[in-house]
């Protein structure tokens, strides 16, 4: 049977002071509405069907795929006009499950089991047991059976009681949803068509209503300000951690790493404090990531250790190379294995080859550097002329001097060396020395100035 899932992102979300959609603002690497999408294509609906109010431009602009239909919602009468949006879309023979733009922290595995739960002829029900259920929809049963549900604002003292709660979250069959909603009316409380009375009347025509749960609160949880959106983040930043280390890598403190993408671990991974993972992040076996670390879009191999506070962004750290501290690996750049790179070194574009080392304060751009090289503190390769990226090419078993400019384009030979302090222009041999500073002059008994 195909499955179509109806978002519902209408609400304009004044308390987020904000002027983006609610549904658009971000938990990790992507919007609520975003994770919840994913939600929904990880239940393998066939149709995607979100219901927007405000921001329509926008949130078509940032959110897409081909499952995905928008449904405007010009005047939010409430959540049943909200679905009935849909209804034009949706076929008789297919179950509708109902999601919440501004609810993404539901696990899939919970949506399964709903999924699992609903009767043929019947209904599904996500109810969850809350400690403070006001504000939330009661559910109401009868003799066990769910009969119907009643909002706050509508409920007598007695059903104020019943701390058993709607999450919003249900499946039926189209054919019955599309029944049901022609004939909702907003004579309640709020003067609003409430999605929540279709249960009465699916309990009216005698269908079943099955209820499945979520396995926390959070699961159900929206964000209507941003401390409730930063609730949200922390937990979902709990629940990566808490995979993490499961799958088996080290965390100093669990609750002080953030994953905004996709982290992969080997085993024996060791990740101190305050890093940050973003987008595909992968991390071989014994890798160490030392603390205040940022790793975006990489691949760290087997053995290598990323010293505190450096930076590596789309770029491929190899086996059992050091980083950092206070490394930045900058975009297209690649280590090969062993080789090292110490504190205020900089990197774009380069290829370090094999055992090779910059340990301290230097800027390799567009640069090939073979293997075994050993570039002195300071060196600069002056890559760009201000119009032109050039390349800098220095051979295997070079050494470069501290303190070196390498003016692009130029090539070091194969087991060159350079003097400290030269300004290189020119190509040097295989071999060869080359020396490029000003000689050094010693003016003996020199008279120091004094004060006028
Ligand atoms: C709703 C439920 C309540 C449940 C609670 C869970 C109804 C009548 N009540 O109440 O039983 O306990 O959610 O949080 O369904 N929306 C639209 N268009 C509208 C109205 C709402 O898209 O016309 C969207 C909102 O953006 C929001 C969601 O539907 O994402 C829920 O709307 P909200 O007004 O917050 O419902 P509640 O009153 O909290
Ligand atoms: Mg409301």
């Amino acid at each position: 049977m195909s499955l179509s899932v109806v978002i519902l992102a209408a609400g304009k979300g004044t308390r987020m002071r904000s002027s983006l959609p609610k549904v658009l603002h971000k938990v990790a690497h992507q919007s609520m509405v975003e994770h919840v999408i994913d939600s929904a294509r990880a239940v393998n609906a066939d149709n995607i069907y979100l219901v927007y109010g405000f921001g329509g431009e926008v949130l078509k602009a940032q959110v897409n795929g081909d499952d995905l239909t928008f449904v405007e919602q010009a005047d939010q009468l409430g959540t049943g006009h909200a679905v009935d949006m849909a209804s034009p879309f949706v076929k008789d023979d297919e179950d509708v499950l109902v999601l919440y733009g501004d609810v993404p922290l539901t696990k899939v595995s919970t949506l399964e089991k709903l999924i699992a739960a609903k009767p043929d002829d019947g209904m599904g029900l996500l109810t969850v047991k809350l400690n403070n259920p006001t504000g939330y929809g009661r559910i109401v049963r009868l003799n066990g059976e769910v009969v119907g549900i009643v909002e706050q604002k509508d409920a007598n003292p007695e059903q104020l009681l019943i701390d058993e709660c709607n999450t919003g979250i249900l499946l039926a069959n189209g054919g019955d949803l599309k029944r049901w909603l022609g004939n909702l009316s907003n004579d309640n409380a709020q003067g609003e068509y409430y999605l929540t009375d279709i249960i009465a009347m699916a309990h009216s025509e005698g269908k079943s209503i099955a209820t499945a749960h979520p396995d926390t609160e959070i699961e159900v949880e929206g964000a209507n300000n941003r401390v409730q959106l930063a609730n949200l983040e922390r937990a979902y930043q709990a629940r990566q951690a808490e995979a993490l280390m499961i799958a088996g890598a080290s965390l100093r403190d669990p609750s002080r790493i953030d994953v905004r993408g996709t982290l992969s671990v080997g085993t024996e991974v060791d990740i101190d404090v305050n890093c940050i993972f973003e987008g595909n992040v992968t991390l071989a076996d014994n890798v160490k990531i030392g603390a205040n670390s940022i790793i975006i879009n990489a691949h760290i191999k087997q053995g290598a250790v990323i010293k505190p506070n450096t930076i590596v962004e789309n770029a491929v750290i190899g086996e059992g190379c050091s980083v950092g501290p206070f490394a930045r690996i900058r975009p297209g750049s690649e280590m090969k294995p062993d080789s090292h790179v110490g504190n205020f070194v900089e990197m774009k574009k380069t290829i370090m080859g094999g055992g090779s080392k910059a340990g301290h304060l230097t800027y390799l751009g567009d640069t090939e550097v073979g293997k075994n090289v050993n570039i002195g503190a300071g060196t600069i390769t002056c890559n760009y002329d201000g119009v032109n990226k050039s390349k800098t090419i220095i051979k295997d078993g070079a050494f470069i001097g501290s303190n070196a400019s390498l003016v692009a384009p130029v090539t070091i030979g194969e087991m060159a060396t350079t003097g400290a302090g030269s300004t290189i222009a020119k190509d040097v041999e295989d071999d060869a020395l080359a020396v490029a500073r000003a000689k050094q002059r010693n003016i003996q008994s020199w008279p120091r100035p004094t004060k006028k």
